[in-house]
């Protein structure tokens, strides 16, 4: 197969689809790897490196897109790219089509096959392509929130750690999931006294199991939230209720009762964020101040650490990738029901149905298509 993989052209997205790592396993399968040219560079992987790969760097996206069988990336297609997807053509990457009417009528229109990252799922009933990114972010969050807490950005000018004779910063994360459990790990890491709080005790059970004193879980409720966060010096907001947007945890009011300096990281900000006064930001103005307390609601994290991000989701779609290209997407399918989960898109039909739903568009049941 033809793998093509263009450079990303989505604003302040410096990641790319395949590594030279990838494309050289690619290449060991008797597969052509095109990669456009400088589509690397952001994540600090230069064209050399894809040449000593074995992949042929290309000049432009349209000749990847022209040539290539499937198309590998990793933020949806932008408007521009949509028009140069054709009939047949295999298209790998990150796509949210629910929120996105504009995307999913190019996609039925191009022909093309999609699989999304975003819904391929794993045994454990994880989705294995959006974990790498979560735990990127959940290490980011007390990395990004222990800056906002030094004095010249606002913070209350705390040390994490704290130092002999002098107490550790207190950090509360909402949310003991993926990004929750990593940056409770790394909170702690830095020295910090951290507690989780989450809504299902088995996730609860398996923390204490795993983590033991590394750090605190509770039960969360409206109560704990309110009487923890009156002392906290930083509250990760990391929880998430699949399918529906974050729910509300601290009230503008609330605010209040803080230590003025404290900071709230709300890595939730994705799904609207679980602070009332959370609104997003960027990585080039990621802080504000509300009533004296510190936001960070950058709604693209792992994009301030590209390099990382793009080796971490390289290595979790790297097995997909070379499935689909050396079995081709149906028996790659046939052959694993997870992959199968991914297909959104095929033929000028949708085949997910959240997807229908949100838009309101009819649904061909994948399996279907697969004889
Ligand atoms: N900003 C970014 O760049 C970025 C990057 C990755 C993920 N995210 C977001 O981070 C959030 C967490 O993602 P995840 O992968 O850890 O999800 P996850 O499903 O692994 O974990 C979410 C956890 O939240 C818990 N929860 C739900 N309601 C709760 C409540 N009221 N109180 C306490 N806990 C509650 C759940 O029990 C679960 O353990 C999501 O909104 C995700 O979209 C953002």
């Amino acid at each position: 197969m033809k793998i093509g993989c263009p450079k990303e052209i989505k604003p302040q997205e410096f990641r790319v689809g395949m590594t030279p790592n990838a494309a050289q396993e690619a290449v060991a399968r008797g597969h052509e790897v095109l990669i456009e040219t400088n589509a690397g560079i952001g994540s600090g992987f230069d064209n050399d490196a894809y040449i000593a790969a074995g992949a042929r760097i290309i000049d432009t996206a349209e000749e990847v897109f022209a040539t290539a069988d499937m198309i590998v990336k990793v933020k949806e297609p932008q408007a521009v790219e949509r028009k140069m997807l054709r009939e047949g053509q295999l298209l790998f990457t990150y796509l949210h089509l629910a929120p996105d009417p504009d995307q999913t009528h190019d996609l039925l229109e191009s022909g093309c096959t999609a699989i999304a990252y975003e819904t391929v799922t794993d045994a454990n009933g994880g989705l294995p392509l959006l974990a790498p990114m979560s735990e990127v972010a959940g290490r980011l969050a007390p990395q990004v929130g222990s800056w906002t807490l030094q004095k010249a950005n606002g913070g209350r000018g705390v040390l994490m750690g704290g130092v002999p004779g002098v107490g550790p910063a207190k950090v509360i994360v909402i949310g003991g999931g993926v990004v929750g459990t990593h940056a409770a790990k790394i909170a702690a890491g830095m020295g910090a006294d951290v507690t989780v709080l989450d809504r299902s005790l088995p996730r609860l059970r398996y923390l204490d199991d795993v983590f033991g004193d590394t750090f605190n879980n509770q039960y969360s409720t409206a109560g704990a939230t309110a009487e923890l966060i009156q002392t906290a010096d930083m509250v990760i907001g990391a929880v998430l209720i699949p399918g529906a947007a974050a729910p509300k945890l601290i009230s503008r009011e609330q605010l209040s009762t803080m230590k003025p300096g404290a900071v709230l990281v709300d890595v939730a900000i994705d799904q609207g964020g679980c602070f009332e006064t959370s609104k997003a930001t960027t990585h080039a103005d990621p802080i504000y101040d509300v009533d004296g307390i510190m936001h960070y609601c950058v709604a693209n994290m792992p994009g301030a650490v590209a390099r990382t991000s793009t080796i971490a989701l390289g290595n979790a779609t790297m097995p997909f990738m070379l499935s689909l290209a050396s079995k081709g997407w149906k028996q790659a399918c046939k052959d694993d029901a997870h992959l199968l989960a991914g297909l959104n898109v095929h033929a000028g039909k949708l085949t997910y149905e959240a997807v229908g739903t949100a838009l309101n568009i009819d649904v061909v049941d994948p399996t279907t298509l697969l004889n």
